[in-house]
């Protein structure tokens, strides 16, 4: 498989000052479903197992993803050129729990999941999406972000300590959680920039893709993906 190019576009090129490329993190709706169920089926088995827990099925993959509720939890991905979800978060909000007594004051508390396809690793995707879900938390009244995941899933660990998160390790999984500022102008500012910029890039793929298409449909073309 070849690997993401999120240069593809001259928006991308431009926005890209710095070493990375720019990530453009969109929030998913309904209507991404099935691209979302095409995302983790595509996962390879090990990278399955890491962000799950333990192995689910296809059939457990996608009940996971049709019960997803959207008016409650936020979703975020990042499209490669040809229209694939390279990566999903997943930001799930919950009651607070007696486990958070004495963490949190706050009414919920939110989970974060996050897979990212081998093909576009090692770009700050990963890292990008966490910042995301932090963003969101604090603009929704949240302060404790909570990760679960295996101990021995190094790349994991290394973005939760990054982000400064408190990590405590039980048997070969760890918890881990963050503890987060308040929304301020910012944050809130942050976000709208970010979902408009994944916007514009998001319109800007659908149309090379189109044009891809009617191109080649034209006689004598070879159709490429
Ligand atoms: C974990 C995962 C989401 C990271 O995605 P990514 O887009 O490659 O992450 P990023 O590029 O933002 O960052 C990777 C960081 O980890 C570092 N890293 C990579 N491999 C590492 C390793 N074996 N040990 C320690 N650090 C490692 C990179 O150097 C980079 O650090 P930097 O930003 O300080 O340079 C991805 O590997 C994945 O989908 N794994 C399978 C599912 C999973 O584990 N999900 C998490 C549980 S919810």
């Amino acid at each position: 498989m070849t690997r993401l190019n999120l240069f593809r576009n001259p928006l991308q090129r431009w926005f890209n000052k710095g070493a990375r490329p720019t990530v453009p993190v969109k929030a998913l709706h309904e209507r991404d479903r099935r691209r979302m169920v095409r995302h983790f089926l595509s996962l390879e088995r090990s990278d399955r197992i890491l962000r799950f827990g333990s192995f689910m099925s296809d059939e457990q993959v996608t009940k996971y993803v049709n019960g997803i509720d959207f008016n409650r939890d936020m979703v975020f991905g990042v499209y490669n050129r040809v229209f694939r979800l390279a990566a999903v978060g997943h930001l799930a909000f919950a009651p607070r729990q007696p486990a958070s007594e004495g963490v949190t004051e706050k009414d919920r508390v939110a989970e974060f999941g996050v897979s990212v396809l081998k093909s576009a690793r090692g770009l700050g995707i990963g890292s990008k999406l966490f910042e995301r879900a932090n963003i969101v938390c604090r603009n929704n009244d949240v302060d404790t972000l909570y990760m679960h995941c295996l101990s021995s899933n190094q790349t994991m660990m290394h973005i939760a300590k990054k982000a400064g998160m408190e990590i405590h390790r039980d048997y070969g999984e760890a918890d881990a959680y963050l503890k987060l500022g308040p929304a301020d102008p910012a944050s809130v500012l942050q976000e709208a920039m970010q979902e408009q910029l994944a916007t514009i890039d998001y319109a800007l793929k659908a149309n090379v893709r189109r044009a891809t298409k009617l191109l080649d449909r034209l006689p004598g073309r070879q159709p490429k993906e």
